[in-house]
């Protein structure tokens, strides 16, 4: 019998059904895929110093994020192009978001429009991840898009000025399906994703070296902060200068993020990256947290390290393409009942009743 107990378990039995179009697309990294490795390891290399006879028969998970009530600290980060992992794509994934009380960051590069995402899942909660591109008034169109489809929050991935050099992507010729399109694109004008051939690049880096805007700076944020009333979340963050920048040109939250390994090979672990951003902004602006997330305890290891929530990204990619909306579902009840499994086990019963000091720093050992 084969069992499915934990995270790893739904991704191999993903590996098994993807295409290999999409396999290579979804599990690679960029170049020796470092980061993409360490995302995960350093999460193992932090050890907890559990509490004992707390009382912990009862608990709650209850989240507040952006003045949001989520039912546990744990949303869907944005992945892109989700019908390459389940016919119905993102409709599955935002149907699991919402059975379990999370919300999704819905790609722009969605296989789903985002009017059509929204209209058939009534009152879900979704944020909208945005590029800025060449043509501001796409960008603009698109944020607006999102905000008259009921998206709660604007997401800028602000770490791929240019793809990050996959080459996993450029060895299997990465492409978007013929019966597949991007339908956010329609009517903008923006390339939606063409591989030429003979090109070494992938699909998808010809349409960010056509189409993202490289020279994105802060002042661009003050523009793109400007152009909505939701808040604006910047997504892509390692370092606390930036997070601080974030917070003075009006981001609501930051999401400490290295794009899963997808980016700059060798960036910092995300784990690694969070105690300084928290401990420069943690106060004013709400941190939150992707990449590496694969058991209950790192939830709980990237909370007491001050996140406010994490993002899972492959995962929930690897639900999606085992099982459709039951896959996803059964990722998200399997972190939480091991986050709540850990907060008992460390005497903890709430959410907010986690600090840095159930993690055992090095020297205490
Ligand atoms: C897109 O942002 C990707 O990481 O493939």
């Amino acid at each position: 019998m084969t069992h499915t107990l934990n995270l790893f378990d739904i991704e191999q039995h993903a590996l098994q059904v993807l295409s290999s179009n999409a396999r290579e697309y979804y599990l690679g990294g960029a170049a020796d895929e470092i980061t993409l490795r360490a995302n995960v390891s350093a999460f193992q290399h932090i050890f907890l110093r559990p509490r004992i006879l707390a009382d912990v028969a009862e608990r709650s998970l209850q989240t507040s994020v952006l003045e949001q009530s989520w039912t546990m600290p744990i949303g869907i980060a944005p992945t892109a192009m989700q019908k390459l992992a389940h016919p119905e794509g993102e409709h599955a994934t935002l149907k699991a978001a919402q059975k379990l009380g999370v919300p999704m960051i819905c790609s722009t590069t969605a296989t789903v429009a985002i009017e059509d995402l929204m209209h058939a899942q009534k009152g879900a909660n979704t944020w909208f991840q945005v590029y800025v591109y060449k043509d501001r008034e796409a960008t603009r169109e698109l944020v607006q898009r999102a905000r008259d489809a009921g998206c709660t929050a604007i997401v800028l991935t602000a770490d791929t000025p240019y793809l990050g050099k996959r080459e996993r992507e450029a060895r299997s010729g990465f492409h978007l399906p013929p019966d597949m399109e991007l339908p956010n694109y329609r009517g903008l004008g923006i390339g939606a994703m063409n591989v030429s051939e003979g090109k070494e690049a992938s699909g998808l880096a010809q349409h960010f070296s056509q189409n993202i805007d490289p020279a994105l700076c802060w002042s661009d944020i003050d523009w793109l902060a400007a152009q909505t009333a939701l808040p604006l979340v910047v997504k892509g963050v390692l370092r606390a200068d930036d997070a601080i920048m974030a917070w003075k040109h009006g981001a609501k939250g930051v999401i400490v993020s290295n794009h899963g390994g997808r980016q700059l090979d060798t960036a910092i672990p995300s784990i690694h990256a969070l105690p300084a951003i928290t401990d420069a902004v943690g106060e004013v602006i709400d941190v939150m947290l992707d990449g590496g997330i694969r058991r209950g305890t790192d939830v709980l290891k990237a909370l007491a390290l001050g996140a406010k929530a994490v993002f899972l990204g492959r995962p929930v990619l690897y639900g999606l393409a085992w099982q459709g909306e039951q896959g996803v579902e059964r990722v998200l009840e399997i972190v939480r009942e091991e986050f709540d499994l850990a907060m008992a086990l460390c005497g903890i019963k709430s959410v907010k009743d986690i600090h840095p000091d159930i993690l055992a720093l090095p020297h205490q050992h």
